[in-house]
C-alpha cells in the first residue's frame, strides 16, 4: 500500500510539478499547451507561489519522493459570463485550479485530500468568501470527482461550474 505526502510546493518542486500538470493537458484533456489557457503552467511562480493569498500544492510518493499530484488555488473569479463573474468576484472567491493526479495515482484519495488542504487554506483567509471551479465534461473522473465534493451551478455543453462549501 503506497503512502503519500502533500506539501506547499518549494522552488525545488515546480519542474516535477509543471510535468504533471503538461502531461495531463496533453494526454487527459488531449488540447496540449495553449497559452491562453494554460500559461499560468509555466509561470507557476508567479501565479500561486509568489502571491500571499494563493497557493501550490504537491502529493508525493513517500517511498521515492516523486511528485505525482497537484492542485492550487488562486483569488480570481470567472471571467465570463458577467452573472457568473458578478457572482464569484474577484479577491473574494478562491478558485480551484490544476488538480491533476498522474493515472497510475488515481482512486486513492489524493485529489480528495489535496482539496481539502485547498480549502484549509481558503478558509484561513477571512476575505474568500466561496470556492469556485470549472472542469471540462471529457476530463477523465473530473465531473464525477466534483459533484462529491461540491454543487453544480452551471453546465455548458463542455464546461461545468461548480461551487465548493467553504467551512470556516
Ligand atoms: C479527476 C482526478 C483529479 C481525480 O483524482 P483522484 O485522486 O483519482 O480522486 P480521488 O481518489 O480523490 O477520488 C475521490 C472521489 O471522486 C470520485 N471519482 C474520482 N475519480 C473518479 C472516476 N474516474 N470515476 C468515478 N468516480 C471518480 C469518487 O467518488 C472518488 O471516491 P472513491 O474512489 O472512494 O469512489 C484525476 O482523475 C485526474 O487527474 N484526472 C485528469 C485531470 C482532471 O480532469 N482533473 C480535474 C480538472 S477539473
Amino acid at each position: 500500500m503506497r503512502s503519500y505526502g502533500i506539501r506547499v510546493a518549494t522552488a525545488d518542486d515546480l519542474g516535477e510539478a509543471r510535468a504533471v500538470m503538461l502531461d495531463a493537458v496533453y494526454r487527459d484533456f488531449g488540447t496540449g499547451y495553449v497559452p491562453k489557457w494554460h500559461e499560468d503552467i509555466i509561470d507557476l511562480t508567479g501565479f500561486y507561489v509568489a502571491p500571499d493569498r494563493h497557493v501550490l500544492l504537491v502529493a508525493y510518493d513517500e517511498a521515492d519522493g516523486a511528485i505525482v499530484a497537484t492542485g492550487a488555488l488562486d483569488s480570481r473569479g470567472p471571467r465570463q459570463p458577467q452573472w457568473l463573474a458578478d457572482r464569484y468576484p474577484d479577491g473574494e472567491t478562491a478558485q480551484v485550479r490544476r488538480v491533476y493526479v498522474r493515472p497510475e495515482h488515481r482512486r486513492r484519495g489524493l485529489a480528495g485530500r489535496l482539496v481539502g488542504e485547498l480549502l484549509d487554506f481558503a478558509a484561513r483567509d477571512d476575505r474568500y468568501r466561496a470556492v469556485y471551479l470549472h472542469a471540462y465534461r471529457h476530463s477523465p473522473g473530473a465531473l464525477d470527482l466534483w459533484r462529491t465534493l461540491g454543487k453544480e451551478i452551471w453546465a455548458e455543453d463542455d464546461v461545468v461550474h461548480f461551487e465548493i462549501p467553504l467551512v470556516p
